[in-house]
């Protein structure tokens, strides 16, 4: 199995969900570890927990700080177990925007609402003053706006005619403790899942001009042209072509380009056997590492191999300069 993501988690009180992502942790096939829970109050009583478990912990009282001095503190503290992830878990502290963009799509929390209904406090009173029939929780990635980021999971629990708001908070902490465990360890998993990784080169490779999709011998490929005369430049092999895992075909300038890169990093490249003849090179998505940014230029250099030369003039006048 590879390599498990490495997790901190960030609380401010009882830390019950903090404990239920540590507990869910301890199956073999979970893919994350919590490496660190941190408290900006050590009184914090799921610290003592953590450290039972054999947790490192850190804590910093966040009296007398601004907001930035004390996430900077985190940050630091964070950084230094190597962990990848932070999972904000009931960590009562508005966040700075550097912290929230230092972290961006690697900080995740949970709010005991349906998101984007009640953000902020109380949320479960504001649930039963509505008269709404369901409350319920949402793991969600954090960006600057408070409780505002893309929702990745949800869990609806039925309101009771005799409810109030502790006993929905006590059946909604229920469901919070089941769906963050789960929608976390798909989240930190989700660069190996071949129809998120096919989503996102499809985005870059479609974001060029005058390109469209045609499958190839049943694999995802992409086109620059026209329908009838267009030519590929790029496709997505899952199992396809005889080969195993997961991978992006692209077009070098020919075999000598095709064995600089296969010298230069043979974890990452390999020549497809279905087309490593005539210079096209094959790029890993499995690796649970992939440089996107490097991923979209692949795809532009192979565009820019096959388009037609009306849309290629301008880039080869300004390369000229
Ligand atoms: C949880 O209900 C969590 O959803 C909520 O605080 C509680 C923490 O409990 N978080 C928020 O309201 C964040 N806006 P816990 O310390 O036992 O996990």
């Amino acid at each position: 199995m590879k390599e498990r993501a490495k997790v901190a988690v960030l609380i401010s009180g009882r830390g019950s969900n903090m404990a239920a992502l540590v507990y869910a942790a301890k199956a073999d096939d979970c893919p994350y570890e919590i490496i660190l829970v941190a408290s900006n109050d050590p009184a914090a009583p799921g610290l003592q927990l953590a450290e039972a478990e054999g947790i490192d912990t850190f804590a910093h009282p966040h009296k007398g700080l601004n907001r930035a001095e004390l996430d900077q503190i985190m940050h630091e503290a964070v950084t230094k177990t190597g962990a990848e992830y932070i999972a904000l878990a009931g960590y009562m502290r508005i966040l700075s925007d550097e912290f929230v963009s230092k972290w961006q799509d690697h900080m995740l929390n949970i709010h005991p609402s349906l998101l984007p209904k009640y953000k902020g406090l109380n949320t479960y009173q504001r649930a039963l003053d509505s008269g709404d029939t369901q409350a319920g929780c949402s793991v969600h990635l954090v960006t600057p706006e408070l409780d505002d980021g893309p929702v990745l999971a949800q869990t609806a629990v039925a309101i009771l005619s005799d409810d109030t708001a502790d006993l929905l908070a006590e059946r909604v902490l229920i469901a919070e403790h089941q769906l963050y465990s789960t929608t976390l360890a798909k989240y930190v998993t989700r660069e190996m899942d071949p129809n998120w990784i096919l989503a996102e080169v499809r985005k870059r490779a479609l974001a060029l001009e005058e390109t469209y999709e045609r499958p190839s011998f049943g694999a995802p490929g992409w086109r620059v042209g026209s329908e009838k005369t267009g030519k590929y430049f790029a496709y997505f092999s899952h199992r396809h072509f005889g080969e195993t895992g997961t991978s992006l075909f692209v077009k070098t300038s020919g075999l000598d380009e095709q064995s600089a890169l296969l010298d230069a990093d043979p974890d990452l490249y390999f020549a497809p056997k279905f087309y490593g003849k005539s210079g096209w090179i094959a790029i890993r998505l499995d690796t649970g590492r992939t440089d996107w940014g490097h991923i979209a230029d692949c795809l532009k250099k192979s565009w820019r191999m096959v388009a037609p030369r009306r849309l290629t003039r301008m880039l080869d006048i300004a390369d000229e300069f």
